[in-house]
């Protein structure tokens, strides 16, 4: 039988998930986890090079938990951990930093951004932010890789990594790429029209898989329109380009011609719109609020998932980390 293409992803665990985790990575795993050998992660060692209070961090991971879960992945099909549980993580982290140059880690957009959103906390683990990545993905010899549109540089950096590794010392690691579905990666943009949905910036722009159906009626309501076109088929502007996009990714494909015939002849009301939208995106993020809700707190379970998923990204590690001290030289006893 031919060997299965190995996934791997991760998310950080610095709060309630949002629609762009879900549409950008959680979707794909769902997917994925049927027909890959797959290695989901929650990322806490990264979460610790921009949250350096740790005070929140078990519930945080939980809560990563508890939506991935609630969003349907199947801790029986995809090995499900946690990064620090898998300490080869590091080992390879310290290997891959030997080849890693400060030049090219202080030109990385996310890096510069981090500089930006923290300058009084530019640690060396936000420098090396990606190296890290690159060993979460590399440690299981993973080609694909199912991340959203902010992640392209990352998985870029991965595969230059991985390539300098091969070069010097042997090749034992395949190319990672970054995976979706569709044709393109995809960027879920936030709702005041400015940037991507994210979860340090603009809260209130961002749709959480845990807001409470008012909460997510107020913010869809709030989201920025205007009068509507006054020329057939116009170019719609970003904000409301975006709109569109949202309601591509959770209403029916009849609901979003409707509004797009009606933009194109000038007769879209925008209210009209948006309280649809509100309606599919509460008729889309309730269930899996509540599923959450009710896992999050069963301790037993999540430990018991969080364990079973670390023994089998360990043993896949394990093998991987032989063959790299193999290669590098360090096995001389
Ligand atoms: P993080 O925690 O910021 O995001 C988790 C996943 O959600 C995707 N995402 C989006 N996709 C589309 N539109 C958006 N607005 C949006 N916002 C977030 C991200 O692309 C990501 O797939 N560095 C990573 C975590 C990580 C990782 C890894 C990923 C650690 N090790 C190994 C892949 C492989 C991060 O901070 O993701």
């Amino acid at each position: 039988m031919e060997k299965q293409a190995i996934v791997m992803s991760g998310i950080r665990p610095t709060g309630f998930l949002h629609l762009g985790n879900y549409f950008g990575a959680v979707r794909n795993y769902v997917r994925m986890q049927s027909e890959y050998t797959c290695y989901f992660m929650v990322a806490d060692l990264h979460a610790l090079t921009t949250h350096p209070d740790t005070s929140e961090l078990k519930k945080n991971v939980s809560r990563v938990l508890a939506e991935n879960i609630a969003c349907g992945l199947n801790p029986d099909k995809a090995a499900f951990y946690c990064q620090s549980h898998v300490p080869e993580t590091s080992e390879l982290y310290l290997y891959l930093n030997m080849l890693a140059y400060k030049g090219e880690l202080e030109k990385t957009p996310t890096f510069k951004d981090k500089v930006r959103l923290q300058p009084d906390n530019v640690n060396a683990g936000l420098l090396t932010y990606p190296v890290l990545q690159a060993a979460d993905i590399l440690l299981h010899r993973a080609t694909l890789v199912p991340v959203g549109k902010d992640q392209e540089q990352h998985l870029e950096m991965s595969r230059n990594f991985a390539n300098r590794f091969n070069h010097r010392y042997g090749e034992i690691f395949p190319e990672p790429h970054a995976f979706n579905y569709g044709d393109e990666l995809i960027k879920v943009p936030s709702l005041d029209g400015a940037g991507k949905m994210s979860k340090s910036e603009n809260q209130y722009a961002t749709l959480y898989l845990s807001d409470e159906d008012e909460l997510i009626r107020k913010k869809v309501m709030k989201a920025k329109t205007d009068s509507g076109p006054t020329t057939p088929n116009s170019e719609k502007p970003d904000y409301i380009a975006n709109l569109f996009l949202l309601m591509e990714l959770v209403s029916a494909p009849d609901v979003t011609k409707k509004f797009e015939d009606d933009f194109n002849n000038c007769t879209i009301r925008y209210g009209d719109m948006k309280k649809q939208l509100a309606e599919d995106m509460v008729a889309f993020i309730a269930p899996v609020r509540e599923k959450a809700e009710a896992i999050r707190n069963d301790e037993k379970y999540l430990k018991e998932i969080m364990e079973k998923g670390a023994a089998k990204a360990r043993a896949s590690a394990q093998v991987t980390m032989a063959l790299v001290k193999e290669a590098i030289g360090l096995n001389y006893y």
